[in-house]
């Protein structure tokens, strides 16, 4: 077996002993005699396993106990209807874009009622976070939207947005887990696992319990009310179960390293490695303003589209894949997500210099 340093954007890196602990229970989930993909939703095996889940999910970020947490499914991108089907009461509200997953969901709610782009970094390629301590939030707005780390560009919102009192709604699907979050200043914190936490397809909704009630869009299916979930425990219909038994197994390998505060120096430390080597490499460089860099995606090129070709094809046959950048910034992206060990990021370093070496 040989395993590669894979800097997918999602799906992504997994932690290996979490893929492998599932392997050793794939035939017999402890004593069960059948694969947590066979047997029921409603047994009491499983019921466990969705219940543990949810109490590490609740220690590990801290979450209070006026606030549900639901495995859904339709991924990341069903949210960008279920949020405004179930929270646009006034049928207003704030979006905040800084990228394509943003403006995705922007585009989404205007299907449901008046959505307002308040602020934007499409100038420069949403290469940056705008300035948003005194935006024009509208007085009756029902929410304020963003997308706090930009998996395609490379940005974090390093401070949320002053929402002027208005619920915050926020996308953290390629941020999940990657650092300590006071969860009460949000109403909703959303993201599908498939980066940091587990396979796609299972989302995570952490909403305020005031937030989810009877009072949705006219219409509104029964499957995308929030509510229909919260009160059921996630437990609804059948759940995407295998997929939320691997998060489970994230969560608890999370506890293991440390926790988020822990998570957070790691991948200070990696991202770190990358963007002081790109900060003085003459070959390649970082696409997005310094004070606004993620943690988790990073974006680079050389500035010429056949040396960034010829990159990426040496360096996935040097077992470093999945560095080709999104088609819209061009170049490189290094997702380097909670499971990609610094090793990797080092290793990464390594062959760029020597292939600067080598192109210079
Ligand atoms: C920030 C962000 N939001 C939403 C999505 C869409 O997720 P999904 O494919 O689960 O709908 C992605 C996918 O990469 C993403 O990076």
């Amino acid at each position: 077996m040989s395993r590669v340093y894979n800097f997918s954007a999602g799906p992504a890196v997994l932690p290996e002993e979490v893929l492998k602990e599932a392997a050793d229970e794939m035939l017999d989930y402890q004593g069960s005699g059948m694969s947590v993909m066979e047997m029921s939703h409603r047994s009491k095996v499983y019921d466990d396993i969705i219940k543990t889940a949810e109490k590490d999910l609740r220690e590990l970020m801290n979450i209070p106990d006026n606030y549900k947490v639901m495995f859904l499914q339709g991924g990341a991108s069903q949210q960008f209807a279920m949020i405004p089907m179930n929270l646009m009461k006034n049928k207003v509200a704030d979006y905040i874009v800084t990228g394509q997953w943003a403006k995705k969901a922007w585009m989404e709610a205007t299907k449901y009622g008046k959505a307002n782009k308040i602020a934007s970094s499409e100038d420069k390629t949403f290469s940056y976070i705008p300035d948003c301590s005194d935006l024009p939030i509208s007085e009756d707005a029902d929410y304020v939207y963003i997308c706090e780390n930009n998996t395609i560009y490379g940005t974090k919102f390093k401070e949320l947005p002053n929402t002027k009192g208005k619920t915050l709604v926020a996308d953290v699907s390629s941020c999940f887990l990657s650092e300590p979050v006071d969860v009460t200043k949000y109403g909703v914190i959303y993201g599908g696992v498939q980066k940091n936490i587990g396979p796609a397809g299972v989302v995570i909704v952490i909403m305020r319990e005031d937030l989810i009630t009877d009072d949705v869009l006219e219409g509104t299916p029964t499957m995308l009310k929030y509510k229909t979930h919260a009160d059921a425990d996630s437990l609804y219909n059948t759940p995407p179960a295998y997929g939320i038994y691997i998060c489970g197994k994230v969560f608890k390998w999370l506890k293991k390293m440390g926790g988020l505060e822990a998570m957070k120096k790691r991948n200070e430390e990696k991202a770190k490695i990358l963007y002081d080597f790109l900060d003085q490499s003459k070959l390649f460089k970082g696409t997005v303003v310094p004070k606004d860099r993620s943690l988790m995606n990073v974006p680079f090129v050389t500035g010429d589209a056949d040396m960034d070709a010829k990159f990426v094809k040496e360096a996935t046959e040097a077992g470093f894949v999945n560095l080709k950048g999104h088609r819209t910034v061009g170049g490189m992206r290094a997702s380097i997500y909670n499971a990609m060990p610094k090793e990797g990021v080092e290793k990464l370093v390594e062959f760029m210099k020597k292939f600067e070496e080598e192109n210079a």
